[in-house]
């Protein structure tokens, strides 16, 4: 009897959350880097963040040979005034484990998320994020419903795995997979996406037509591109219209009509019917989708984009017009809260 209520009352303590005693450091940046056994994850809290009050959380994953410090960069994810539901978002870069590297020369030991045939046998990455989920809950006030996963490249395609696998999608409201790499590991067509008893699965994604790493009309094993070489089976990748058109088709979407039919792209159009094309953004053509309880699944697909985080700054922005996080991603999310807790 007495060990039930100690059971209880340190549960309580632990679903409280918001009011409970946390021994996490945060330095004068607002940072802190976060242990979990062998594995770590970097969180940046907002100014406004309120020890009192439920905040949103963004996860974001870094891509292959990257770290969290240069996600954080190129993301922008921890930027001043980013708002979810009014509140300043709570932004975590998980840092992946070392593989054994990518294919033939370029057979380093690198970082990588599960899902690609070049990630760590052994991590279980997962699992990992279920018990960040729970650590991120049982330090810092974290709105529940209101937590989103991201991700670049290799970590794009882990938000896939993530979004298709059904015990984690559940902790998620929305998903954005930038550039993603869709090796068969990250189930790009699993039905698992959307199983009950979820909602449909809110999804946003760019890719650059000008990708050569993971090129937007797929890789397959006839393909001799240029930096890599011929593709083995297992690195292989889709069509990036044909995956958006699986998630469109599984939520159900309808398509939905052109706000502005500026152009008449061929892109992103999948399998389940146009969705509806818009041009935003110079250079950008924006396919967007309408599902049932207003869901809805957008693809941005960039002329002569390369592999990056769509933004106007640094290295090959050239054919960028507007940066993803701020202009798409945030309020995409904003529009989602998880009916699951
Ligand atoms: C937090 O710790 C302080 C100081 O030890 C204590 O006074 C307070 O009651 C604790 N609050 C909670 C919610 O545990
Ligand atoms: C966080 O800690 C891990 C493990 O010690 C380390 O590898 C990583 O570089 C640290 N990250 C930052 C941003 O300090
Ligand atoms: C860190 O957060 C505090 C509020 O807790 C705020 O006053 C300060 O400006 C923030 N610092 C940075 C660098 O964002
Ligand atoms: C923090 O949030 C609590 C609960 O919503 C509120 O009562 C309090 O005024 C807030 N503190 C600040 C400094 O905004
Ligand atoms: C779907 O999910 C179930 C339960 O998690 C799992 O056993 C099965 O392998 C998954 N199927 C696919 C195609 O991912
Ligand atoms: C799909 O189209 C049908 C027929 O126009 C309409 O009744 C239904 O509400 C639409 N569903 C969505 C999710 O837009
Ligand atoms: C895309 O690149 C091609 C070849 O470099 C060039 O001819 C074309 O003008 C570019 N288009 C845009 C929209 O930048
Ligand atoms: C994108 O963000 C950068 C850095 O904050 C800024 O300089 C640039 O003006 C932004 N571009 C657009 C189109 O908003």
């Amino acid at each position: 009897m007495f060990a039930i209520v100690c059971y209880l009352l340190l549960r309580s303590v632990a679903v409280l959350g918001c009011n409970a005693n946390s021994s996490w450091v945060f330095d004068a940046t607002n940072h802190s880097n976060q242990t979990l056994g062998t594995r770590s994850f970097w969180v940046h809290v907002p100014p406004s963040y309120n020890a009192s009050t439920a905040h949103p959380l963004v996860v974001s994953f870094h891509g292959y040979d990257e770290d969290e410090r240069i996600h954080e960069e190129a993301t922008g994810f921890s930027k001043e005034k980013l708002l979810i539901a009014g509140k300043g978002l709570i932004a975590v870069y998980p840092l992946a484990a070392y593989g054994p590297g990518k294919f033939g020369k370029f057979g380093k030991p690198a970082r990588a998320w599960t899902g690609a045939p070049y990630a760590s046998p052994e991590a279980d990455d997962l699992s990992f994020v279920l018990a960040m989920l729970d650590a991120l809950q049982d330090n810092l006030c974290i709105d529940k419903r209101r937590i989103y996963a991201a991700g670049m490249s290799n970590g794009g395609g882990f938000a896939n795995l993530l979004a298709c696998t059904p015990h984690t999608r559940l902790h998620f409201a929305a998903f954005a997979p930038v550039s993603p790499a869709l090796y068969a590991g990250t189930h790009p067509f699993s039905p698992n996406c959307t199983v009950e008893p979820s909602r449909p699965v809110p999804v946003i994604t760019f890719h650059g037509t000008a990708d050569d790493v993971i090129p937007y009309e797929g890789r397959t094993t006839n393909d001799t591109p240029p930096v890599l070489g011929p593709a083995a089976e297992r690195e292989t990748t889709p069509s990036i219209a044909e995956w958006v058109g699986a998630w469109a088709e599984r939520n159900a979407c309808n398509s939905s009509s052109a706000s502005d039919s500026g152009s008449d792209s061929d892109s992103a159009s999948g399998d389940t019917g146009t969705g509806g094309d818009s041009t935003p953004y110079a250079g950008a053509t924006e396919t967007t989708w309408a599902c049932s309880g207003q869901v809805e699944v957008k693809a941005f697909v960039i002329d002569n984009g390369t592999h990056r985080w769509p933004s106007t700054v640094g290295e090959n922005a050239g054919p960028y017009s507007f940066n993803a996080t701020e202009a798409q991603i945030v309020p995409f999310f904003a529009s989602y809260s998880a009916s699951v807790v």
